[in-house]
């Protein structure tokens, strides 16, 4: 971090850039800090309501409504806005998949499909309020399932495809879905998830589930492997579906999704996310941030099971009537400038990634990337974690060809939109900065007593205000909600990351303080991990950390006490790995595992800054706490070894 804080180039959006911005002067900071509701009033306007609402915010901390009784449906907004008006043929959305074919779908045929899956939807009795669960590779039909649930007021529940058969499993009882929608298989690398396998396991577990509806990706009915009376195919349902469905009329504050994300605790939380106040705060973030033009070719490529997919490649970009792509696969496949190819090919004009895709790229050479003609490109984006100045500059230079603006957005899936990123008309960049809150936002970094710190030291990174996207609730657990955010500082939205600002007041996001760690741009919890492992019968104790990972930012490692008659070999560390994957998913797969006693305090908590030491090769600090000093020579020597 300190080595960031000495980041001194700065970078300004050319005179070009600036000429033709969306926002292209400062005032609209001081108009929005004026009066933050009457701003975001003014963009909730460029939406389309069924019913205005009455008043723009009600806040009782923690509690907050925005839009009250406004009446609106997502997907009215993302679809038959722009399909009954001058965007009917306009693309929706330009899909690839990884073997390589293509397929557009125009503002008119999305919204032809989306009513066409809502009836089928309303067919197998789901109605308003209903919990539907996705897990399903990026495929259109994705979309189209998300915006029908949107449609007719059910709740979509969407879980990564990376995630295993026991997590899905989890996930769905939780919510209690209704219904599945999978698919036979998605493809990756070349190879096929069996995503329906997974799918079959999860839901002989889960009473709540009636139907489970399979699209047929791969064509392969060994891996659809489909139960009589309970699973039935999309091709089928939808080919005797009707596309006369009219949206429903939603309260701006009826939920609109669910997201699992990681947490402190071993159980994963379903962030609750409402209607009018999200899709405000992502169509207006997305238009703004990515100086979204009528005839860009918008590029995100996050999957949409996680929140970035949810905000910025479908409902933020949707909303805005913009024309997306969307990619199945991975970058890497069939070679190694697949991204490159995919922007070449369709001119993408901005492009949203993680950092973590970019240290892989530029691992593997910018030969790649100068195969391929990226001149299209007038914008990036980067997202999920802090990004490394070095990172920075090669996505700059061999990307953005030292023109395009860079903008680093940050947020979580519990603030649903970007509430720190340039503006990229108007912000001059700092390599590794988010530079500054959003106009709207009002974020502070304070110590631990909750008061401001001063420019240079680090401190918690707090919200003072409501912001409309702003999660409502942990679904299911309001205590876990106000205990998890709001009740380390009074009136105070906590994000669990720390931060400093320099000189200038730009933010340098330093990562999460609490026991979350971020491998890949993935957000993980050590003690979600430290469940599966002591689930593995020859665990005794577990302890897990993030190790610094030069490309991934950060590595699971775990140290593990064995119960009495184990020993710790090679083979069992592969089988305890391999026991996290099926318990939560390969995302999760511990790098490292050392057989250990934990290092304790006398009043027995886990000492994990000494076990970050010792997993980073560093001097161990201060061990005076120790309850048992022995434990120390146990360390040293996994360290000397
Ligand atoms: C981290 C992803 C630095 C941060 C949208 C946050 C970032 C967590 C950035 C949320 C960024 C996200 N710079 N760190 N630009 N963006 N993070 O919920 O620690 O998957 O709390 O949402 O990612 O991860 P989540």
């Amino acid at each position: 971090m300190e080595e960031l804080l000495r980041e001194e180039r700065k970078f300004y959006p050319s005179s070009t850039f600036t000429k033709q911005a969306n926002i292209q002067d400062n005032s609209i900071y001081e108009t929005a800090s004026r009066d933050f509701t009457a701003y975001w009033e003014k963009e909730a306007e460029n939406l389309y309501w069924f019913k205005k609402w009455d008043k723009a915010l009600e806040w009782e901390p923690p509690f907050a409504k925005w839009f009250i009784n406004g009446k609106i449906n997502a997907a009215y907004n993302c679809l038959d806005r722009h399909a009954d008006g001058l965007r009917k043929n306009k693309p929706a959305i330009i899909w690839e998949g990884e073997p390589g074919e293509s397929k557009t779908l125009t503002y008119g045929d999305l919204t032809r499909e989306v009513k066409l899956f809502a009836n089928v939807l309303k067919n197998q009795g789901i109605q308003r309020g209903d919990r539907v669960t996705l897990y399903m590779p990026m495929i259109p039909e994705l979309t189209i399932a998300m915006l029908a649930c949107a449609r007719i007021g059910a709740v979509h529940s969407i879980v990564f495809g990376g995630f295993s058969s026991q997590a899905l499993q989890e996930r769905i009882n939780d919510c209690k879905s209704k219904l599945v929608i999978t698919a036979d298989g998605g493809y990756r690398r070349g190879g096929i998830i069996p995503l329906k396998h997974s799918v079959n396991a999860a839901v002989e577990n889960c009473p709540s589930v009636e139907k489970v509806i399979v699209v047929s990706r791969i064509g392969d009915n060994g891996l659809a492997s489909m139960h009589p009376g309970r699973d039935l195919w999309w091709h089928e349902l939808m080919a005797d579906s009707s596309d006369h469905c009219p949206a429903e009329e939603m309260d701006s504050e009826d939920m609109l999704f669910i997201l699992y994300t990681s947490g402190t605790t071993g159980k994963p939380k379903g962030i609750v996310h409402t209607t009018g106040g999200y899709l405000t705060g992502v169509a207006s973030t997305h238009k703004m941030v990515f100086d979204l033009k009528e005839d860009d070719i918008y590029w995100c490529t996050a999957d949409i099971g996680w929140i970035t997919g949810h905000s910025y490649l479908v409902y933020g970009p949707l909303a805005n009537g913009a024309t997306t792509i969307m990619y199945e696969g991975a970058p890497d496949w069939p070679e190694k400038d697949r991204f490159w190819e995919i922007i070449e090919k369709y001119k993408a004009t901005i492009f949203y990634t993680a950092p973590t895709a970019i240290r892989a790229c530029m691992k593997w050479g910018s030969k790649w990337p100068e195969k391929r003609d990226l001149s299209s490109l007038r914008l990036l984006g980067t997202v999920g974690e802090p990004i490394n100045p070095e990172a920075w500059m090669w996505y700059h230079k061999h990307i953005g060809g030292e023109r395009c603006p860079i903008v680093d957005t940050w947020w979580q899936t519990e603030t649903g939109q970007i509430l720190i990123s340039p503006l990229p008309g108007i912000t001059a960049t700092k390599p590794g900065s988010a530079t500054k809150p959003l106009p709207g936002i009002n974020a502070q970094i304070v110590d631990a007593a909750g008061n401001p710190v001063p420019n240079g030291t680090g401190g918690f990174l707090v919200l003072k205000s409501p912001w409309p996207a702003m999660l409502r609730n942990i679904y299911g657990d309001t205590d876990r909600f106000i205990f998890q955010y709001w009740s380390r500082f009074e009136n105070t939205y906590f994000t669990g990351d720390g931060a400093k600002t320099d000189e200038d007041g730009y933010f340098w996001i330093m990562g999460r303080i609490d026991d979350v760690i971020n491998v890949a741009g993935h957000r993980i919890g050590t003690m979600e991990v430290e469940s599966a492992l002591v689930d593995h019968p020859a665990v005794a104790e577990a302890a897990v950390i993030g190790r610094s990972h030069e490309l991934k930012g950060q590595a699971v490692v775990a140290f593990i006490t064995l119960r009495e008659g184990h020993e710790g070999n090679l083979d069992l560390a592969k089988e305890i790995k391999q026991h996290v994957v099926i318990k939560i998913g390969a995302l999760a797969r511990p790098e490292e595992i050392f057989f250990t006693e934990l290092p304790k305090t006398r009043s027995g908590k886990i000492m994990r800054r000494l076990l970050r030491d010792i997993a980073e090769n560093r001097s161990l600090g201060d061990t005076t706490t120790l309850a048992d000093a022995s434990v120390i020579n146990q360390l040293k020597l996994l360290q000397a070894n």
